[in-house]
């Protein structure tokens, strides 16, 4: 399996550049998608393809050029989307059809965890759940990954959320369960390696729980300084502006997903804590370091 070929789709994204880290480490010769001839991913050790992962054209070059037999393909509503659900299905299952082509021998997708749970208000999920059954009917060998929400949401100055030194801050100060998105690829890493074994399986990428004061008290520990919790925006307007991630979270306080960090380490038993996370991220959004 050392050295086997993967094309990851938006590999400068959080999820992409990540799990074309974590499968850089497990051995596999890793290629990731990007619109940009002048990325960065050449520094993790990443074979840049030029590639807009939308375009089904670019994808089916993509693949041919890589001769990539392993697919991890992501979808995005809110960017690549611009927040259209049709579009961001369509992208989903250009990915889908472009792996059938190229004759992918496996493909994983990402997906959300317990996306069907989810009311018809929350369109950035439900998406997923139309996306998950394109694959299952595709004939193209797969496997699905479900994070819960990730860590990197904490520190998303794209969604006027940057990590400043001494505050922490979210859309809810409840018990929520978390991942990083590096072990959303190490957890690829391992289905990868053992293809038989998860063939046709979903996994909940669930990595920790906890509520927005034991957040604050991870990042107080890692970076030696006092953190004040609080809610990014006040939930009446949550409710008003965010009606979509507005339900997401209503879902979470009510305690979804059900899977748990327990069932997850039985894969990645080292799965990162917030704690685990804040160290690895390791900075705050103006670039300084967190802790000394
Ligand atoms: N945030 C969470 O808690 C969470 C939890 C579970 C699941 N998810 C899912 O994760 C997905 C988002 O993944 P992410 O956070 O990794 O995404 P991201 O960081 O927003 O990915 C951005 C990448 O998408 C590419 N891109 C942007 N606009 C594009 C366009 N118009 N056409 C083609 N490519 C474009 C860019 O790559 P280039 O410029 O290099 O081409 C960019 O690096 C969503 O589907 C979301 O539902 C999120």
């Amino acid at each position: 399996m050392s050295g086997e070929k993967v094309l990851v789709l938006n590999a400068t994204g959080k999820v992409g550049r990540n799990t074309c880290r974590a499968l850089k480490e497990a051995g596999f010769e890793v290629f990731g998608t990007t619109r940009s001839t002048n990325s960065d991913l050449a520094k993790l050790g990443v074979k840049p393809v030029v590639c807009d992962y939308t375009d089904r054209s670019s994808l089916d070059r993509a693949l041919n050029e890589t001769g990539a037999k392993r697919l991890f393909s992501i979808t995005d509503y809110f960017g690549a989307a611009k927040s259209n659900a049709a579009t961001e299905i369509a992208h989903g299952k250009n990915a889908v059809d472009a792996a059938k082509a190229a004759k992918i021998e496996h493909m994983i997708f990402v997906s959300v965890s317990d996306a069907e749970l989810f009311n018809e208000h929350v369109r950035h999920i439900r998406t997923k759940v139309i996306i998950e059954d394109y694959l299952r009917n595709s004939g193209v060998p797969f496997s699905i990954l479900r994070p819960t929400a990730f860590f990197e949401n904490l520190d998303d100055a794209k969604s006027w959320n940057p990590l400043k030194k001494g505050a922490v801050k979210f859309l809810t100060t409840k018990k929520c369960k978390y991942c990083a998105t590096y072990d959303i690829g190490r957890a690829a890493a391992v289905i990868f390696k053992n293809q038989e074994a998860w063939l046709g399986r979903p996994l909940d990428v669930i990595g920790w729980e906890g509520d927005l004061s034991q957040v604050a008290q991870a990042l107080q520990k890692v970076g030696g300084v006092p953190v004040k919790h609080s809610l990014a925006m006040p939930i009446f307007f949550r409710r008003l502006f965010l009606k979509d991630l507005h339900n997401m979270f209503l879902y979470f306080e009510a305690g979804g997903p059900k899977g748990t960090p327990e069932e997850f380490k039985r894969v990645v038993p080292d799965a990162l804590s917030a704690e685990d996370w804040f160290r690895f991220h390791g900075h705050y959004a103006n670039g300084d370091k967190i802790g000394s």
